[in-house]
């Protein structure tokens, strides 16, 4: 069996599709308002399940799991979010056991995002009163996930990377205590202090766009070649339209491969990017935990952008499979 160990918040999203994006101070109406659930790590969990349980008679057996602060387990707020991972008539496969509920908290961490027609532009602010999860957290979490009977599975951690120095320390525990694991890591948001070492620690690093603009990168493949002073054995950087870069570092062939977002260059009509890059990420965790041999390095990558780019064309996540 393998483990799939997402570590990352969880929000209640309010989305405001609006015409175009409004000047501040200004008012305006949108056309429609919607509540999901979000945040980076669930949103590729709800991907990742679609694609796992289309794979059920495979031979390669893949348990997810989350690692996330919760509001109190019987709030209606964690209630929803519980609940948003499973279908009419099937329970999620996801494991929530590991998520740390937090008694007394009854509010959902929350995003406002304003979707603007005009652009695509997804333009999200965010409060989160949840207390975080600490580094003794962590390592009791990894005690329990990982019993006697399960040693000899194999381990994927996957951190957001949004309190890096608290990531760090977790990357560090995990080294020592199950140097076996796979580590890969999400370096998204721009000037947030600490990313840069999380990166330097982890087997596999993806950049945001906005991350590597704020380094002064004008494309995928600068990123991924001014980033390169790492462990990785793998990077990627995702372009929006452009769609995506990787960089295998472990072959002595270290050029970029790059694969566009809409290879046919037929019109596309983008819908919701909000979730994008979570999309992304879920497509690429997919293939090198699924088909690390039977799917070349172009496969993996060209399936991941397509299920990015198939993502923006609807709205949230559901059929993506
Ligand atoms: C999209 C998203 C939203 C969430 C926000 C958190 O990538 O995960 O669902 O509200 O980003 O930063």
């Amino acid at each position: 069996m393998k483990h799939l160990i997402l570590v990352g918040a969880c929000y209640l999203d309010t989305i405001l599709t609006v015409p175009h994006f409004p000047e501040e101070d200004s008012k305006l109406r949108a056309t429609a308002i919607q509540v999901r659930r979000g945040g980076n790590c669930p949103n590729t969990l709800e991907v990742l399940q679609q694609l796992l349980l289309k794979d059920l008679n495979s031979d390669v057996k893949v348990r997810p799991h989350l690692v996330s602060c919760l509001p109190d387990i019987g709030s209606a707020a964690t209630q929803r979010i519980l609940s948003s991972f499973g279908t009419d008539d099937e329970e999620s496969i996801v494991d929530f056991s590991h998520c740390l509920y937090r008694q007394g908290h009854n509010e959902a961490a929350s995003s406002y995002i304003i979707r603007s027609r005009e652009t695509g532009s997804r333009t999200i602010v965010n409060y989160n009163g949840l207390p975080e999860m600490t580094v003794n957290e962590f390592a009791s979490i990894v005690e329990t996930l990982v019993t006697p009977q399960q040693q000899g599975e194999e381990y994927w951690w996957h951190f957001e990377g949004r309190i890096p120095e608290t990531a760090l320390q977790c990357i560090h525990h995990l080294r020592r205590t199950l140097p076996e694991s796979k580590i890969s890591v999400e370096v998204e948001k721009p000037n947030r202090d600490g990313l840069v070492e999380l990166a330097a620690e982890a087997d596999v690093v993806f950049y945001s766009r906005s991350w590597a603009e704020s380094r002064g990168y004008a494309g995928p493949d600068a990123c991924l070649k001014g980033e390169a002073a790492l462990k990785a054995s793998l990077v990627l950087c995702t372009w929006g339209e452009q769609g995506a870069c990787a960089r295998w570092l472990s072959s002595g062939d270290e050029e970029c491969i790059h694969c566009p977002a809409n290879p046919s260059g037929r019109e596309i009509t983008v819908v919701d990017t909000i979730g994008a890059g979570d999309t992304f990420i879920a497509g690429m965790l997919y293939g090198l935990i699924c088909h690390i041999e039977d799917w070349t390095r172009e496969a993996k990558l060209s399936f991941a952008v397509g299920l990015a780019t198939r993502k923006v064309q609807r709205d949230g996540f559901a059929g993506l499979a």
